[in-house]
């Protein structure tokens, strides 16, 4: 029992530091700018909307050198973009349609976890399994490419920005990105890959708003 006691005891103290680091965080805002929350109260009109990895150690505003209320963010395992998941369509519309984002970036990391857990046959148990199936989906699109290469890291990397590609292709499928296009011609869509190694963002992949697509994917009655 003394066991469950000590381990309790440091999940709180966790926890308390959180809530004391943030106060400290919000008085120091305060100090070096005292209308900084003022401001942001009345202020939401970022031009960005992120769709990045869940990774602790991707953080969209610190590695951009932006500020609360510059970017539009959603992450989740491996930055997807499912086209039933109603969490991230829910986030796209409203970033496109009520925020009138210019742009939609997807960005991804190397060594990305998730990316490396569906290269393997390992089980994850069902919900994760439903989540990573649609990685390997982008690695049989692209299987040729994938399996010529030999160095397990290198096609790793290859993988992660082949699915950044993907992803980007899965937002343009969309009628809510398809209607933008047509309305307003904006948001573009950027494919990025983030290295943990150096802080260094690759651009991989772009699609300028009104970018033709797929003739099987365009809706003709928007
Ligand atoms: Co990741």
């Amino acid at each position: 029992m003394a066991f469950i006691f000590v381990s309790n005891l440091v999940e709180m103290n966790l926890y308390e530091k959180l809530l004391l680091d943030n106060k400290k965080w919000a008085a120091a805002q305060l100090e070096k700018d005292p209308g900084y929350f003022e401001r942001l109260v009345h202020l939401q009109t970022p031009e960005v909307l992120w769709i990045g990895c869940s990774d602790s150690r991707v953080p969209a505003n610190q590695i951009t050198g932006t500020e609360p209320g510059e970017i539009f963010v959603h992450r989740n395992v491996a930055n997807l973009v499912i086209n039933t998941d109603v969490n991230l369509l829910s986030v796209l519309d409203f970033a496109v349609n009520h925020l009138k984002v210019k742009h939609v970036i997807v960005c991804g990391h190397y060594g990305c976890g998730g990316v490396n857990a569906a290269m393997t046959k390992k089980d994850f148990k069902p919900v994760l399994n439903m989540w990573l199936r649609s990685i390997k989906d982008v690695y049989r699109l692209h299987r040729q490419e994938l399996d010529e290469i030999k160095n397990h890291l290198q096609r790793s990397d290859r993988l992660v920005e082949l699915n950044v590609k993907e992803q980007v292709f899965n937002l343009a499928k969309t009628s809510i990105i398809q209607t933008a296009w047509q309305d307003e011609y904006r948001p573009d869509l950027h494919g990025w890959v983030y290295s943990l190694k150096n802080g260094i963002i690759k651009p991989v992949f772009e699609m300028q708003a009104g970018t033709e697509l797929d003739p099987l994917y365009k809706y003709d009655d928007l």
